[in-house]
């Protein structure tokens, strides 16, 4: 039995579309922030006695598919058969764009990884987390972390104490989103014209990102998140049918962000595929920012969220 938090990460370079599917390898790499918000915490306990796994999503009996196929994963490295209840609970909404997946799949990876004695420096955790969501592996990582287009492998690139950001997110609307993640990039790859593009020129936008961080230089990290956000959203607008991920106080919120940037504030945006806004900013400017997004149309609630750290256990439970 084991318990892990793990928080949620924000891509500021965009990961959108795989290149193996059984894999989970991505169709591009992608550069991401983890927050310090405990997006999940879960809890996995192996039992002999039980005969098939039992899934438990913020107190609600929920489809275990998903997180048998991460579970089965790890009882095969492990050589058990044992089945599991997993208890978690999000504190982000589920499956409204901000990334519960991400943290989702991190915690439980980890979770029955450490529960079954695995050695947490393995390199194979990722490959599993990987395959229960793409974009799960980064929270694996505290702060900045780059997550590696052919191995699918993660890097650290900054710690959480190492940049004093902030990143302030406007949530503009509750309830699920229409499109999936996965069906939404499989339909991307095989229909948007904008496809082949958008992976011909992530490279550059990965080296300019690496740059950035390491010159800690705030305005080209902001520039290039917002370039590889609209490329992607580019990309999924031209999916056929459309993936239309924005909603009317998405784009009051970008309009906020660009109002700002007019005034002289330094703050950028992201949009994931989901209806938020997501704005990277100074831990000095984090008040103002805020308090622009508060006032926007159609904005519900406004989070300012700092680097965290990466997924940790926290106790058999
Ligand atoms: O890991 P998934 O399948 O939920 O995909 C996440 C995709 C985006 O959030 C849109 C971008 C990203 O890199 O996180």
């Amino acid at each position: 039995m084991a318990t892990v938090e793990a928080g949620i990460n924000v891509a500021l370079v965009k990961y959108w579309g795989k290149r193996d599917a059984v894999l989970n390898l991505p169709a591009v790499g992608s550069v991401s922030l983890t927050l310090d918000r405990p997006g999940t915490r879960t809890t996995v306990r192996f039992d002999p006695a039980v005969s098939a796994d039992r899934f438990v999503l913020d107190e609600v009996e929920a489809d275990a598919e998903r997180v048998t196929a991460v579970l089965d994963d790890v009882r095969a490295r492990a050589g058990v058969s044992w089945r599991a209840e997993v208890f978690s609970a999000n504190t982000v909404p589920t499956a409204a764009g901000l990334a519960s997946s991400a943290s989702g799949f991190a915690a439980l990876g980890l979770a029955a990884w450490a529960a079954l004695g695995l050695p947490a420096d393995d390199p194979a955790l990722v490959d599993v987390v990987r395959r229960g969501s793409g974009s799960a592996p980064r929270s694996l990582l505290g702060g900045l972390v780059e997550l590696d287009r052919e191995t699918g492998g993660v890097r650290p690139l900054l710690a959480p104490e190492a940049w004093d950001v902030r990143l302030v997110i406007a949530v503009t609307a509750l309830g699920p989103k229409d499109v999936g993640s996965r069906a939404g990039m499989a339909a991307s790859a095989e229909t948007s014209p904008y496809f082949p593009a958008w992976v011909a020129s992530h490279a550059a936008d990965m080296a300019e990102a690496r740059r950035a961080i390491d010159a800690r230089d705030l305005p080209a990290l902001g520039a290039v998140m917002e370039h590889s956000t609209l490329k992607m959203h580019a990309c999924m607008l031209a999916t056929v049918p459309p993936l239309f991920y924005w909603r009317p106080a998405t784009l009051a919120g970008i309009e906020t962000v660009r109002a700002l940037r007019r005034d002289g504030v330094g703050a950028w945006f992201t949009c994931d595929a989901g209806p938020h806004v997501k704005v990277l900013c100074a831990a000095g400017d984090a008040p103002r920012v805020a308090a622009a997004l508060a006032a926007t149309e159609g904005v519900r609630g406004v989070d300012v969220a700092r680097p965290g750290p990466g997924a940790r256990v926290v106790g058999p439970c």
